[in-house]
C-alpha cells in the first residue's frame, strides 16, 4: 500500500468543518493524480467546529505537542466524507458508560484519563507498565481517515490520529510463542456506571484480541486522537484500537492492558454470544448476523428521510489489503 506522509499542521484555533472538508476535497483531487505531489504541503486537521454545547477535548500538554507534529497518512486514508464531529461524539457504543447511543457522551464526561498507564505483559521479552506519555512519545503521530462499520449495521467515516499498531507492539519484542495479542479496557465501576448495572449481560472487563499477523498488519492502528484533538472520553480516551476491516466491537476503547498469548484469548462479545459474534469479526456482507442482514449499512449521519443506506463491502472495503490474511479460512465458519 502506498503511504504518502504529508506535514500535518493543526489549523488555527477555529477552522470551520466546511473549510476542512473542502480542503479534504482538494486533497482528494490530488490523491487521484499520478504525481501525488503532496509531500510537504500543509494539510490541516480540523479544530472541531465550535458550536455551542459541543465540547472539545484538547488532552494533556505533551499530547498537544505531539498532535502539532503529526503527519497525514493519505495512503491509508479514505477520501469519503468525514462524519461531522458533533455526530462522532454523540453516537457511541461504550457499554461501560451505558447501552444507549447517547449514554457515553452523557456519562463519560468526568472519566479520568490523565494520568494513564498501560501494562504490557505475556509472551514478550520487554514487558512493562508505561505511562501513556512514555508509550506514545517515541512515535510520530499520524492521521488516518477510516471507515468504522459497526456490527449493528451503521457506519461512519472518522479521522483518527495515532500510531501504527505494529510499531507500538514491536517495542515490547513479542517472542516466538506470541500467537495472539489481547487488549483490555479499564474496569472501574466507580467511574463506569455500566459496570454497576444489574442488567449488564457482558462479562467485564471488556476484552478483545487479534491474531499476531492481524495486529502486525499496516492497517492496524492505535488511536490517541480524533479530529485533531485528544480522543473524547466517549470515543475511548485516552487510547483505543482502530481496525478498519473489522466490526467496531473489536476496536477496544480505553486500553489499560496489552497481553501477548500463545492461546486464542477469550473475548467479550464472543463469550457473550458466540453464534452472533465471532472472534475474527471481519466485516462480511455475505454472513448475516442471526437477527439482521450485514449486506448493507446506514452511513451516519442519516435521517428518516435520508436513511443513507449503502452496500457493505467485504472487509469493509479493505479486501485488497487484508484478504490474504484469511486465504486459507472458511469465512462463513470463522466469522
Ligand atoms: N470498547 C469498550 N471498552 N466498550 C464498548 O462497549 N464498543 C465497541 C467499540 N469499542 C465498545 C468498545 C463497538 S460495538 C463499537 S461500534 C465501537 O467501539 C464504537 O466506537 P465509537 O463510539 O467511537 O464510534
Amino acid at each position: 500500500m502506498l503511504i504518502k506522509k504529508t506535514e500535518l499542521i493543526r489549523s488555527s484555533e477555529i477552522t470551520p468543518e466546511s473549510v476542512y472538508l473542502n480542503r479534504r476535497q482538494f486533497m482528494k483531487g490530488l490523491v487521484g493524480t499520478a504525481a501525488l505531489a503532496v509531500s510537504g504541503s500543509a494539510l490541516a486537521l480540523p479544530e472541531p467546529e465550535f458550536e455551542k454545547g459541543v465540547p472539545v477535548y484538547p488532552g494533556p500538554d505533551w499530547l498537544q505537542q505531539q498532535l502539532r507534529a503529526g503527519v497525514s497518512n493519505a495512503g491509508m486514508s479514505t477520501d469519503e466524507k468525514i462524519a461531522p464531529y458533533r455526530h462522532a461524539i454523540r453516537h457511541n457504543n461504550f457499554y461501560e458508560f451505558g447501552t444507549g447511543k447517547g449514554d457515553p457522551a452523557k456519562n463519560a464526561q468526568n472519566f479520568v484519563t490523565d494520568p494513564w498507564s498501560v501494562e504490557v505483559t505475556g509472551e514478550c521479552d520487554k514487558p512493562g507498565t508505561l505511562a501513556l506519555e512514555d508509550l506514545i512519545r517515541p512515535h510520530q503521530l499520524e492521521e488516518r481517515i477510516v471507515r468504522l462499520r459497526c456490527v449493528e449495521a451503521w457506519s461512519m467515516v472518522l479521522p483518527f490520529v495515532g500510531v501504527p499498531l505494529p510499531e507500538l507492539l514491536k517495542r515490547f519484542q513479542p517472542n516466538s510463542r506470541a500467537k495472539y495479542v489481547e487488549f483490555t479496557t479499564l474496569n472501574d465501576p466507580k467511574q463506569m456506571p455500566g459496570l454497576r448495572s444489574v442488567f449488564s449481560s457482558l462479562d467485564w472487563p471488556y476484552v478483545e484480541a487479534l491474531r499476531m499477523d492481524e495486529a502486525m498488519h499496516p492497517l492496524a492502528f492505535m488511536a490517541v486522537g480524533m479530529y485533531g484533538n485528544a480522543l473524547p472520553p466517549q470515543n475511548g480516551a485516552p487510547l483505543r484500537l482502530v481496525l478498519p476491516w473489522k466490526y467496531g466491537f473489536k476496536w477496544v476503547k480505553s486500553i489499560v492492558r496489552i497481553r501477548f498469548t500463545e492461546q486464542m484469548p477469550r473475548t467479550t462479545w464472543n463469550e457473550a454470544a458466540s453464534h452472533e459474534y465471532g472472534f475474527f469479526a471481519n466485516v462480511n456482507p455475505a454472513v448475516s448476523h442471526p437477527r439482521w442482514s450485514q449486506a448493507t449499512e446506514r452511513r451516519l449521519p442519516s435521517s428518516l428521510f435520508r436513511p443513507n443506506i449503502i452496500d457493505t463491502k467485504p472487509f469493509n472495503g479493505y479486501a485488497d489489503e487484508v484478504a490474504h490474511l484469511y486465504s486459507d479460512m472458511n469465512l462463513k465458519k470463522w466469522f
